[in-house]
C-alpha cells in the first residue's frame, strides 16, 4: 500500500509500504523527513507525531489510551486528526493513505 507523507513546507514523499509496517515504520525506512521516531515504536516519545487526513480518520480509527496521553503531555499542537504514526498499522485497505507531518517534533 501506499502511504504519503505532506511536509510542512508542502512537499508530499510517497512510500511504497508493506503490510506489518507501522506508518513510522515505513517512514523511517524510506527516510521521509520530519518522522523522528526516537523511541523506535514504543509509544514513549511522540517524535513520530502526525496529521492524518479526514478522509481516512474512520480507517486509521483513534488512539489507544497510552497514545492519547501521549499526544496531550507530548505534543505541542495537537489537533482531532492528531496520531502516533507508530500506532498505525499498515493495511491494503489504508493504500493512499495521507498524512501531514508537522513542522517540529517535540
Ligand atoms: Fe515513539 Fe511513535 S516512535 S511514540
Amino acid at each position: 500500500p501506499k502511504v504519503t507523507y505532506v511536509g510542512d513546507d508542502g512537499t508530499p514523499h510517497t512510500v511504497d509500504a508493506r503490510t506489518g509496517d507501522s506508518v513510522m515504520s515505513a517512514a523511517v525506512r524510506n527516510g521521509v523527513p520530519g518522522i523522528l521516531a526516537e523511541c523506535g515504536g514504543n509509544c514513549s516519545c511522540a517524535t513520530c507525531h502526525v496529521y492524518v487526513r479526514p478522509e481516512f480518520a474512520e480507517l486509521t480509527g483513534t488512539p489507544g489510551e497510552m497514545e492519547d496521553d501521549l499526544l496531550d503531555m507530548g505534543v505541542g499542537d495537537r489537533r482531532p486528526t492528531s496520531r502516533l504514526a507508530c500506532q498505525i498499522p499498515v493495511t491494503e485497505e489504508l493504500d493512499g493513505l495521507t498524512v501531514d507531518v508537522p513542522a517540529d517534533q517535540p
